[in-house]
């Protein structure tokens, strides 16, 4: 399965945050927004990802990402000229896609804990796979009905009436239809091309899976400032705690098996002296010590 992160948009919310770099290039704690979702796709084992941002902001994503190929994946990148929807993605990637299945993850979306993301990349098959979180605030985001039997029964953009607590966080998993789908999307009363729409129509024609996560996911918003500073706050609390970091597509990468202990090791050795150095220096040396765990 190919990946896309899409890190577009104006990010309005943050500004004057946003006035150089924006939204997805923002700290959360010790390392850019994007290094979440990244290695969301890295801990799920795709390693062709097209990133799709602003013609403003993408080559800042090439300075910080290159092409990948120093966590064993290859990234190549995509301009959305303007925000006319997520679902324009993969009319954008539709040669990157190329018949393959693929993941696409929002590059605010901040997820830490559980193996939902990877197992459903395994278990894939065809159709769609998009996943349901509960909220205390669905009316911001799209929300999934469910029925009796723990079927979705309808899906709805940002409802003034939620008919559940269940909203659809920003990872969806797709079989190659999905970019005629997007195709025969028209905008939306917001002028976009609605993600939900897509889902809609998998739904529609009974291809739909939806996964729920449990609560021993966490998923993080970082769309305004307060929010941003929480997502931080939480990062940093994690961290501190467990000695182990979030969001660290290195790590990732090793223990996905993208790079090999001695690349990891020379990856390592090239970063300047700093914290996110020695948090890596010390897991290889572990890793030398007693193997990968599953931690
Ligand atoms: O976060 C999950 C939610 O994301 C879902 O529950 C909703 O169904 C989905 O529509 C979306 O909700 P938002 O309307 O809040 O998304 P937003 O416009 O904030 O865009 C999400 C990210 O995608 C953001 O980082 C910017 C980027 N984006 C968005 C659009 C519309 C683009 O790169 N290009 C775009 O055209």
């Amino acid at each position: 399965m190919k990946g896309i992160l899409l890190a577009g948009g104006t990010g309005s919310r943050l500004y004057p945050l946003t006035q150089v770099a924006s939204k997805q290039l923002q700290p959360v704690y010790d390392k850019p927004m994007v290094y979440y979702p990244l290695t969301v796709l890295i801990a799920s084992g795709i390693r062709e990802i097209c990133l799709i941002s602003t013609p403003h902001d993408l080559p800042r994503f090439q300075q910080l990402l290159g092409d990948g190929s120093r966590w064993g994946v290859c990234i190549e990148y995509q301009e959305q000229q303007e925000a006319a929807g997520i679902a324009q993605a993969f009319l954008i990637a539709e040669a990157f896609i190329g018949g393959e299945d693929v993941a696409l993850i929002l590059g605010d979306n901040i997820f830490f804990g559980g193996d939902a993301f990877p197992r459903a990349v395994a278990e894939f098959t065809s159709g769609a796979t998009i996943f349901a979180y509960h909220v205390s605030d669905p009316e911001r985001y799209g929300v999934v009905e469910f029925g009796a039997e723990g079927q979705a029964l309808s899906l709805e953009e940002k409802p003034a009436a939620p008919k559940s607590n269940f909203a659809v966080p920003g990872v969806y998993l797709y079989d190659h239809d999905v970019v005629e789908i997007a195709r025969g999307l028209s905008p939306s009363a917001r002028g976009e091309l609605e993600i939900t729409d897509v889902n809609r129509e998998y739904l529609r024609q009974g291809r739909l899976r939806v996964v729920r996560l449990s609560r021993g996911t966490a998923w993080l918003d970082a769309g305004t400032s307060s929010s941003l500073h929480e997502a931080s706050a939480y990062v940093q609390t994690i961290e501190k705690r467990q000695g182990m970091k979030l969001g660290c597509p290195e790590e990732a990468a090793l223990r996905r098996g993208f790079l090999s202990l001695a690349a990891f090791e020379a990856l390592v050795a090239a970063m300047p002296n700093c914290e996110y150095h020695d948090y890596l220096h010390d897991l290889a040396a572990e890793v030398r010590r007693v193997g990968l765990t599953s931690a």
